[in-house]
């Protein structure tokens, strides 16, 4: 009940839920908001004590998923310790009948909102904005039980009315910094090289979706660990949960964090 009066400033968008059904007021400084979400859900994302201001960390990020080839990235993530950041699909959670959503969490893993149906959010309604991201916290938090602090718009398409809809759900919005395209190149080779060109603090931009891409990841751990690299989740990287409403890219100097 506390969870939902805090947290659901925005939630309710579903057929379920009466229209008409009064909203919870919304918690306009993302500090307070940012405290009280670690207040209620103290345990999630688990972070571990990394100093990426001092050692070389990468945050590893997949997208759009969870897809078929979800469960084999999780084996490998698993099997070498290695911890990551998901940006799910509503739709993709809703399809999802291996439990690869559930799993990402029982890892390790952070998982942040990537919309519902990866529509470019600024060129709609702000209605249609707000379930676009309401709908899949709803879904994750639903099959996971926890409540994701972060977002990231489709294509990198923001504005300050997508930051100002991500502010009121309690999300930051993560970009990257360093893109492998992967989606275009569907060649494992040619995405662990651009990956294993990460410097430190890179927020790394692939897709679980596709093969080829997971067929990367064994290189791309293995180049990047040899290069003496941390790979951390994105709340990790930053050392602390990064604040609702605010971008982060990977690109911010790493001294400064
Ligand atoms: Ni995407």
């Amino acid at each position: 009940m506390l969870l939902a009066a805090i947290l659901c400033a925005g939630c309710g968008t579903t057929s379920t839920t009466p229209a008409a059904a009064p909203r919870p007021p919304v918690i306009a400084d993302p500090g307070v908001l940012a405290r009280r979400l670690a207040a209620v859900q103290p345990d999630w994302p688990a972070r571990r004590v990394v100093d990426c201001r001092r050692r070389k960390c990468v945050a590893l990020t997949f997208d759009d998923g969870p897809g078929e080839y979800t469960g084999r990235l999780l084996d490998m993530l698993r099997d070498r310790h290695v911890r990551a950041t998901f940006f799910v699909l509503g739709e993709m959670v809703a399809a999802d009948h291996a439990g690869y959503t559930r799993r990402m969490v029982e890892d390790g893993h952070e998982l942040g909102n990537h919309t519902w149906s990866h529509p470019p959010l600024t060129a709609m309604s702000d209605e249609r904005l707000r379930s676009e991201l309401a709908d899949t916290e709803a879904i994750v938090q639903r099959t996971t039980g926890v409540r994701m602090r972060l977002m990231r718009p489709p294509y990198g398409a923001t504005d300050s009315r997508v930051a100002e809809q991500a502010r009121l759900e309690g999300l930051a919005q993560i970009l990257w910094s360093l893109d492998t395209l992967d989606w275009r190149d569907r060649d494992p080779g040619i995405v662990a090289r651009r990956a294993g060109a990460a410097v430190p603090g890179s927020i790394v931009l692939m897709h679980d979706i596709h093969p080829t891409s997971v067929a990367a990841v064994p290189r791309v751990l293995d180049t990047l660990a040899r290069k003496g690299y941390r790979f951390v989740t994105v709340s990790e990287l930053y050392g602390r949960a990064p604040l609702p409403g605010r971008t982060y890219t990977g690109a911010e100097n790493p001294k400064e964090r």
